[in-house]
């Protein structure tokens, strides 16, 4: 009866989404006024995103593109990497950063991650090998990975940087925001480039759409010819131009530029993002708060030296504690008209990495054991108070209810 009750008084009368994005009138006026101009495709628009873009990260070029996997593609492409090839990635992931390292016909390794679900530096060291030519750390959840070792050793080894910071437009490292030049300051030899993702449920959307950063001028260049069909004009100058119509294809580069349209969401939606991250912030700490006490549940681990944009919100249930599986509390969750998603199931457990590299449960345990018992609550700029207060109510009763 008491169950009951509280279930009632618990469950929402219409569904809360686990993400939304947050468009203003400013974004659908720059879009109205994109689609008038006549030029929709990659133009001015564009251009202005992308400096205001490495203003905002203080990234010497930003080159925008039509997703962050198009990003993570590019930047590995025209860094070399190809058949024969090694590349370091956390398993811990969306299964994007792996799959662009085989469409190269490289080999993707995948690691294992620390107690904050980010890319272990320990288990990197102990992957490099003869082959290996990239590390992929990725920034998950919206916080930074522990870069100031991963650039070390990459240094040390001679290898390029990807970072996947599909979760990271707005996280600093030591201050520093990611993406910045200045973050691998010290490793002037270093090859970075750093992928972003402004798809929908993103912390800044353009619907779909990345962004590259880079230090480096000669991989700026590549990466801007491969993004649209290897075309050079004049981005090359040891190739001459004879006209405005004349082409000349430099490599077999891809289509991978962004429009005009996604730029005009862009431009407003990175104005907003400092804003958004606050709010995400209050909404953390709100969840934080709430939680504290319950020993079914583990909050996300927060590093003094960078801060965290929660792009997710990842609890990670004691499993020991309860009757019911991560599995189980996401179907109550919904019960309750709650959704929820789980970030990540680990790429090493998908069958195609399974069935290609041989990989199976067992090999990455720290991941899998994460893996089993996290689940991502909703949290994004639109919720109200009432929506956050439902969340923690849910989770509350779901505990409460279900305990061994
Ligand atoms: C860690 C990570 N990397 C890459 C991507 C791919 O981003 P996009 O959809 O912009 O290609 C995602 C998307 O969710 C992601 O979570």
């Amino acid at each position: 009866m008491q169950t009951m009750m509280q279930t009632e008084e618990v469950g929402r009368e219409s569904f809360l989404p686990f993400a939304l994005p947050l468009i203003g009138e400013e974004e659908i006026a720059e879009v109205v006024d994109t689609l008038r101009s006549g030029w929709v495709t990659t133009g001015p628009k564009v251009k202005r995103f992308e400096s205001e873009f490495s203003a905002y990260t203080g990234g010497s070029h930003s080159l925008a593109v039509n997703s962050c996997t198009a990003g993570l593609h590019t930047a590995l492409t025209a860094l070399g990497i190809g058949a024969g090839d090694e590349v370091i990635l956390p398993t811990l992931t969306f299964c994007a950063t792996a799959n662009v390292v085989v469409h190269l016909g490289a080999r993707p390794v995948l690691v294992d991650v620390g107690s904050d679900y980010q890319i272990d530096p320990k288990a990197i060291e102990a992957a490099v090998t003869p082959r290996t030519k990239a590390i992929m750390p990725v920034h998950y959840a919206g916080q930074s990975c522990e870069l100031e070792a991963i650039y070390s050793l990459a240094a040390a080894h001679e290898l390029a940087v990807v970072e996947d910071a599909a979760h990271a437009a707005g996280t600093t490292y030591h201050g520093i925001k990611i993406g910045a030049d200045q973050l691998s300051a010290q490793y002037p030899e270093l090859r970075r480039a750093t992928a972003f993702s402004f798809y929908a449920n993103k912390n800044m959307t353009t619907g779909e759409g990345g962004m590259i950063t880079t230090a480096d001028d000669e991989l700026a260049q590549e990466m801007r010819v491969l993004s649209l069909h290897g075309m050079s004009k004049d981005a090359w100058k040891r190739y001459s131009n004879s006209g405005s119509w004349f082409y000349e294809v430099v490599s077999a580069g891809y289509k991978n530029n962004m429009t005009d349209i996604a730029a005009a969401l862009g431009i407003h939606q990175l104005r907003r993002l400092g804003g958004f991250i606050q709010v995400r912030r209050q909404i953390a700490r709100s969840y934080d708060e709430a939680f504290a006490g319950i020993d079914a549940i583990q909050t996300p681990v927060t590093h003094h030296d960078r801060n965290h944009v929660y792009h997710l919100y990842a609890i990670r249930l004691d499993l020991e504690t309860l009757r019911i599986d991560r599995g189980e509390f996401i179907n109550e969750l919904r019960k309750l008209n709650i959704g929820s998603s789980v970030h990540f199931i680990p790429v090493h457990l998908q069958p195609f990495y399974g069935d290609r590299f041989g990989y199976k449960r067992g090999d990455l345990p720290r991941a899998e054991a994460i893996y089993d018992s996290i689940l991502s609550l909703p949290l994004y700029p639109g919720m109200s108070r009432r929506d956050v207060d439902d969340v923690i109510a849910a989770v509350h009763h779901i505990v409460s209810t279900n305990r061994r």
